[in-house]
């Protein structure tokens, strides 16, 4: 990797892959799920050690739910045991867990465990890992404008007075800074309806690589390429921040 390193502050990651992983194999598609919340970990590891301080994974989409019934219930199993066997293990390292998604439609069980990973996490400071589940980007700004709608119609805020940032209070990524940086995986170069409005500014990296197969080196070269493009901008870096 470069030595001059400029870290992204916050790194979002379509996982793409797993499916066309396991069936280039042989194996079942649950197969390649496993192996991809394998490859989840390590490079929750690897942002670490980079010290990014934000990582955002889009570990189940909001159209996710439109999958077969079977391979929904093995995406929520694997959540759970996810969930259940690291969020210990990423306490102990220091970080800090957030979910982002429509808890509503997640099975009660997750649920707790999700307020549970949040609740025993959230005093830590070396990474804020960001699980989307049950996620949709639309969907996190349509929420977003009905609750700013209905305060406006009680009177608890002037519309006149909101502007981007007070916008960006009402998604669910309040206070997580927008990602500098997204990567996705599997050769498919599309957003796939993931942070909408706050990839606006951000770089994006395609690569063929699947998922499964997505190790540190592969972590390393998306953060050199970001490098790469901050330095094109070099001193009009300010004039970059400010125009995207
Ligand atoms: C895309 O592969 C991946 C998903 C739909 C789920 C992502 C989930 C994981 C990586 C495992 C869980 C991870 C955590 C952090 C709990 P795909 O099935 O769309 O692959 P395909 O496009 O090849 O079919």
């Amino acid at each position: 990797m470069n030595a001059q390193v400029n870290t992204p502050k916050h790194v979002a990651i379509i996982m793409d892959g797993n499916g066309r992983w396991a069936t280039a194999r042989g194996l079942s598609r649950a197969e390649g799920h496993r192996k991809g919340a394998e490859a989840a970990r390590q490079v929750v590891e690897t942002a670490k050690e980079l010290g990014i301080p934000y990582l955002t994974l889009f570990a189940f989409s909001s159209e996710n739910w439109n999958r077969p019934e079977d391979e929904v219930s093995d995406l929520m199993d694997l959540l759970r045991y996810y969930l259940k066997k690291e969020t210990a293990e990423l306490h102990k390292s220091g970080a800090r867990i957030l979910i982002i998604g429509d808890r509503e439609r997640l099975p009660i069980d997750i649920v707790k465990l999700i307020d549970n990973a949040e609740t025993l996490t959230r005093d830590n400071e070396k990474i804020t890992v960001v699980l989307a589940l049950s996620y949709g980007g639309r969907q996190d700004i349509l929420f977003a404008a009905k609750e700013l709608a209905k305060q406006a119609r009680a009177g608890e805020i002037d519309l006149d007075t909101v502007n981007e940032d007070i916008f960006s209070q009402y998604l669910m990524t309040r206070g997580i800074p927008d990602p500098d940086l997204m990567i996705r995986t599997s050769g498919e170069s599309r957003i796939s309806n993931f942070l909408m409005w706050q990839l606006a500014y951000a770089e994006l990296y395609f690569t063929d690589t699947l998922w499964p197969d997505f190790l540190k080196k592969d972590m390393e070269k998306a953060i050199d390429y970001f490098n790469s493009r901050e330095r094109r901008y070099g001193g009009l870096s300010q004039m970059h921040e400010m125009q995207g």
